[in-house]
C-alpha cells in the first residue's frame, strides 16, 4: 500500500477512535499511551534541541501486533508530552510487515532514525533489512532505505538496531538469531550510518561463559555508565526458575566492558530489570545534564495482553515511566525521573499500625511505604502486595485463567515507593534496587487499604495529569 494510504487509513483510525479512548477512565493521566491501537516498544528515545523525542512500535489501525508504524511524542520536560505526526509507515517493499523497533541519533544536527525493516514471504520465512530515515524541515522523516542486508548466518531475525557514537564512529548492537536458533548480540561499526562493518558477536547463548540461554535476543541497548559498559537485551526462551525468568520473556542488562578494538565483551551474569508482570523491550538515552534514562514498554507480548479491558475502548498499553539510571556496587539502580516529583500535589503523611492506616485513593498517586515489619496492602483489582519479613510479593489474578499468579523479590527491605496511573503500579524497592511494573484494572477511584499489626511510616501525594 502506498505510504498516503496509510497515512489516511491511520488518520481515519485516530479519528474515528480517539475520543473514546480518551475517556477511558483506564486511560493514564501522567504515563505515555497510544491515541488508539497497539503501542508496543519505545524506540528512538533521544534528546535533540533541548526537547526529548520519544517514538514507539503502533499499530493504529486495531488492538494486534500486525504492521507496525513508529508514532512519535515530543518533551520539553519529560513531563507534557505532544503527539507529533506519524514518523514512519511501513510502505515500502524492504519493510512490508512492519518498521519495527530501532533507535534514534543526531547526525549533523539531524534527527535520524535507524529501524529494522520486517518482511515476511507467504511461506512462513522472513528477512530484515536495517534502514535509515532523515528529519527534514517539515519534521517528516525521508527514508533513505536500507542500509544493511541480513548478515550471513543468522535467520530472518535480526533486529531493532541500537546505535550510539564512540571516539568518532557510530557503533550498532543488533538482536539476532543464529541458524542453530540461539539468540545473539551483534556488534557493528560505521563512519557514516550508511555502510557498516560487522565486528561480530558480543553476547549471546552459549558465549562469554553463557549456556543456553534463549533463541533469540531482542533490543539490544550498550552504553557506558560510571566506568563500565551495560547491555540492555531481552533473551525469548529462558524456562522459568522458582525465583526468576517468571515472565513469558525477559529484559535485563550484563556488566562488563566492551573491547572496542576487538569487539569482545567481558561480562557478569544477566540481571532481570523489572520484577513485575508486566515490563519489556526498554530502551535508553544520554540527557544533556548527563543522566542516563530508561523507558520501557509496561507489556509482554504473550497472549495475556489481549485480555485488557482497555480493548473495548481501542486502545491497548502504555510505556513505563521514566527512570534514572546509575550503576552502584555493579548494579543498575534505578530511580523515578527526578522530574516527576513536579507532578505531586500536597503531601500527607501518617505512622502506625498497618491496618489502622488510613485508606487513600491512589487512582493517580505515588506512595512511600516506610517498613521492615509484615504488613499487606491491598490495591484493588484483585492485585495485593505483600511483606512477610522475607518475600515481597505482588500477587493478582491472571487476566485469561483467573487462577492466582504472583511475581517476587527476596531482600532486607526498608523502603517502598508506588506509582499508581489508573491502571497501572510501578514499584521501587529500596530506593531503586528492584523495580515491579504492572498493569491491573481496580474499580475507580482506587483505593489503598492496608492490614497487618506491622508499624509502618506512609506518605502520599496525589499527582497531576500531564499528558
Ligand atoms: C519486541 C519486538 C521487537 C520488534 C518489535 C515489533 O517487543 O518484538 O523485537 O522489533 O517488537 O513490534
Amino acid at each position: 500500500m502506498s505510504e498516503v494510504s496509510l497515512l489516511k487509513q491511520a488518520l481515519r483510525s485516530v479519528v474515528a477512535g480517539q475520543v473514546t479512548a480518551a475517556r477511558d477512565p483506564y486511560r493514564p493521566g501522567w504515563h505515555l499511551a497510544p491515541p488508539v491501537g497497539l503501542l508496543n516498544d519505545p524506540n528512538g528515545f533521544v534528546q535533540h534541541n533541548g526537547r526529548y523525542h520519544l517514538f514507539y512500535q503502533w499499530n493504529p489501525l486495531a488492538c494486534a501486533h500486525g504492521a507496525k508504524f513508529w508514532g512519535h511524542w515530543s518533551s520539553a520536560d519529560l513531563l507534557h508530552w505532544r503527539h507529533e505526526p506519524l514518523a514512519l509507515a511501513p510502505a515500502q517493499e524492504y519493510e512490508s510487515h512492519g518498521c519495527y523497533s530501532g533507535s534514534a541519533v543526531v547526525d549533523n544536527g539531524q534527527l535520524t532514525l535507524i529501524y529494522t525493516g520486517n518482511v515476511k514471504y507467504p511461506d512462513g520465512s522472513r528477512t530484515a533489512f536495517q534502514c535509515l530515515a532523515r528529519e527534514n524541515e517539515r519534521g517528516e522523516f525521508d527514508k533513505t532505505g536500507p542500509v544493511l542486508d541480513l548478515p550471513a548466518g543468522y535467520t530472518g531475525h535480526v533486529r531493532d538496531p541500537k546505535v550510539w557514537q564512540h571516539d568518532g564512529q557510530w557503533h550498532m548492537v543488533l538482536g539476532a538469531q543464529d541458524l542453530s536458533l540461539q539468540g545473539k548480540v551483534l556488534l557493528l561499526r560505521s563512519a557514516d550510518l550508511l555502510a557498516w562493518e560487522t565486528l561480530g558477536e558480543i553476547a549471546g547463548s552459549g558465549l562469554n561463559g553463557l549456556g543456553e540461554f534463549g533463541y533469540m535476543w531482542e533490543c539490544p541497548d550498550l552504553f557506558s555508565i560510571t566506568g563500565s559498559d551495560v547491555l540492555i537485551c531481552c533473551p525469548q526462551g529462558l524456562a522459568a526458575q522458582s525465583d526468576r525468568y517468571l515472565n513469558t520473556f525477559q529484559s535485563g542488562y550484563f556488566v562488563g566492558q566492551l573491547d572496542y578494538a576487538t569487539g569482545q565483551f567481558s561480562h557478569g551474569d544477566f540481571h532481570e530489570l523489572d520484577l513485575g508482570f508486566e515490563f519489556y523491550a526498554p530502551q535508553t538515552t544520554p540527557t544533556d545534564d548527563g543522566r542516563r534514562l530508561l523507558i520501557g514498554w509496561m507489556g509482554i507480548p504473550d497472549g495475556d495482553e489481549f485480555y485488557q479491558p482497555t480493548i473495548e475502548q481501542g486502545w491497548l498499553h502504555i510505556m513505563t515511566c521514566p527512570r534514572e539510571l546509575t550503576l552502584e556496587n555493579g548494579k543498575i539502580i534505578q530511580r523515578p525521573a527526578r522530574e516527576l516529583q513536579r507532578l505531586r500535589g500536597e503531601e500527607q503523611v501518617w505512622q502506625g499500625i498497618a491496618q489502622d492506616a488510613p485508606v487513600w485513593d491512589i487512582t493517580r498517586a505515588e506512595v512511600t511505604i516506610g517498613t521492615e515489619q509484615p504488613f499487606s496492602a491491598d490495591l484493588g483489582g484483585n492485585m495485593t502486595l505483600a511483606w512477610d519479613g522475607e518475600w515481597l510479593r505482588l500477587m493478582r489474578k491472571n487476566r485469561r485463567s483467573g487462577e492466582p499468579e504472583q511475581r517476587i523479590w527476596r531482600g532486607a527491605l526498608r523502603h517502598l515507593t508506588l506509582l499508581c496511573d489508573s491502571s497501572s503500579v510501578e514499584i521501587f524497592i529500596n530506593d531503586g534496587d528492584a523495580v515491579m511494573s504492572s498493569r491491573y484494572f481496580p474499580a475507580l477511584p482506587a483505593r489503598l487499604t492496608f492490614s497487618g499489626d506491622g508499624q509502618i511510616a506512609l506518605r502520599h501525594w496525589s499527582l497531576t495529569d500531564c499528558v
